[in-house]
């Protein structure tokens, strides 16, 4: 198997056997990294950083050095000629003509899809907006399976805000791939985005199960959650307990405790960051000392702030520094790869708990708007080539996922291209939750995002609109 030219800008965008793979080769590199040299002499990596990164940026860049690559990067917005109004796509153009390779963080989600979309060169997103971070999640997944030699069938506890976290996301995926259970424990008002739940009950072949009191959880001294995932491959089938057993379960012990940081550059200026840091969950020598932690894995992507104390720094359990180690062996492999630099032997059949649907794609030009205002396809520079395009996931209730950063959206109005008989009087939308609407064949679906856009469009209520 060749992963020569292809993109990372989702961790779906590798299999389970091509991340395997990915870890026997970043294990080579890891051994040796002063022997790499020859691989990518003569290539040139783009790193376009429009946040601000330590870790991302800096093992990007020095992985590229070690395999005796160089480097070209911005690392500013304001330096760059988007801040004139250029476009990604045309950004993406020009620097596909100088480089071999981009790595892109970008603030707007699905910014980094566009980019491979456009580049004509491999693109790996360095994180999007609270979209993705997938190589992220290859560190991740790289040092538990260091420590655990596997990820099917672990508990694994995500903490923090996991409603912004990109890396949360990302993990998620790959997590529920890999048949690992997951424990979910946001902060107050930072729980999973339902989209990525929705996905994770609908696309995965383990079962969810959502709870409403973390809070009393806490206060009862039980281990909180709001969600749980639970794998096909787990023994105990945890979501089929009831709730006093998960306890039991619990108490028993975690794998991995992921914790991640308030992400308040995601907030509006007018959000008091400080009521979201009350109740916030905080990892400490006093949390760990609890039984259900006693040989878990304390992970953390990095930075951190006050959700972690540096008093857990000693502890054998920390792994966060070993994470950020690991980044230049991983990102080492994964830009040899992608390059056509190293090759890897893959078994054709993949091992993944993921479902493979293919669902229809929507991209009439007819009003439906991505609900995110993050989303790159909202962009008043990107709106002008970019047309919004959704994946239609559901008939029942009619759901739309964005392609490029995956947010959901219920329009209510729909009609079908194929009226009947071509007779303009036959012209007609329909509520989309009814009968007829379901039966329109999704090629022939017109989504409407109001009656009022229909209308101008010359279609007229049927019987089967709801006022
Ligand atoms: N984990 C991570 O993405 O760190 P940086 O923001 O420093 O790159």
């Amino acid at each position: 198997m060749n992963l020569a030219n292809r993109n990372l800008v989702t961790i779906d965008d590798l299999s389970n056997r091509e991340i395997e793979a990915l870890f026997s080769l970043a294990d080579e590199m890891a051994n040796a990294p002063n022997e790499q040299s020859g691989l990518c002499q003569g290539k040139i990596m783009a790193s376009l950083f429009f946040e601000p990164s330590t870790r991302t940026r800096l093992s990007f860049e020095t992985a590229m050095l070690r395999l005796g690559g160089r480097v070209i990067t911005a690392v500013d917005i304001g330096a760059t000629s988007l801040a004139k109004g250029e476009s990604i796509a045309d950004m993406a153009k020009v620097v596909g003509s100088y480089a071999d390779i981009i790595v892109i963080r970008h603030p707007w989600e699905g910014a980094a899809r566009v980019v491979a979309d456009y580049a004509g060169i491999p693109v790996i997103n360095a994180g999007d907006g609270s979209h993705e971070h997938p190589t992220q999640t290859l560190c991740d997944l790289y040092t538990i399976r260091k420590e655990r030699k596997t990820i099917k069938g672990l508990k694994i506890a995500l903490w923090g805000d996991l409603k912004h976290g990109r890396t949360i996301h990302s993990l998620i995926y790959a997590l529920a791939r890999f048949g690992a259970t997951i424990l979910f424990r946001p902060g107050p008002r930072l729980e999973i985005p339902e989209h990525v739940l929705r996905r994770l009950s609908i696309e995965y072949k383990g079962e969810l199960k959502r709870y409403e009191a973390v809070n009393q959880e806490v206060e009862r001294g039980l281990f909180p959650i709001d969600a749980i995932y639970m794998t096909p491959s787990s023994p105990h089938q945890l979501a089929m307990l009831p709730d006093v057993s998960i306890q039991v379960e619990l108490k028993a012990g975690v794998d991995a405790l992921y914790v991640t940081r308030l992400q308040k550059e995601r907030y509006a200026p007018t959000v008091e960051v400080q009521e979201l840091k009350k109740g916030y969950p905080v990892v400490d020598k006093k949390l760990l000392k609890g039984k259900e932690f006693k040989k878990t894995l304390v992970m953390h992507p990095l930075p951190r702030v006050d959700e972690l104390a540096y008093e857990v720094d000693a502890d054998p359990r920390s792994m966060y520094f070993k994470q950020a180690a690991y980044g230049m062996p991983v990102r080492m492999a994964l830009i040899a790869l992608l390059l056509g630099a190293k090759e890897i032997t893959i078994p054709e059949k993949d091992d993944s708990f993921a479902l493979k649907l293919d669902y229809p794609v929507y991209k009439r030009d007819s009003g439906v708007k991505c609900p995110n205002i993050n989303c790159v396809s909202n962009q008043e520079t990107e709106e002008r080539y970019i047309k919004p395009e959704f994946k239609i996931v559901s008939r029942e209730p009619l759901t739309l996922r964005c392609v490029y950063c995956e947010h959901e959206l219920h329009p209510r109005y729909v009609a079908s291209s194929e009226w009947h008989q071509r007779r303009l009087e036959n012209k007609k939308y329909h509520s989309a939750d009814s009968h007829l609407a379901r039966k329109i064949k999704p090629e022939n679906l017109i989504i409407f995002a109001s009656e009022k856009e229909a209308q101008a469009q010359q279609f007229k209520p049927s019987s089967y609109v709801r006022q």
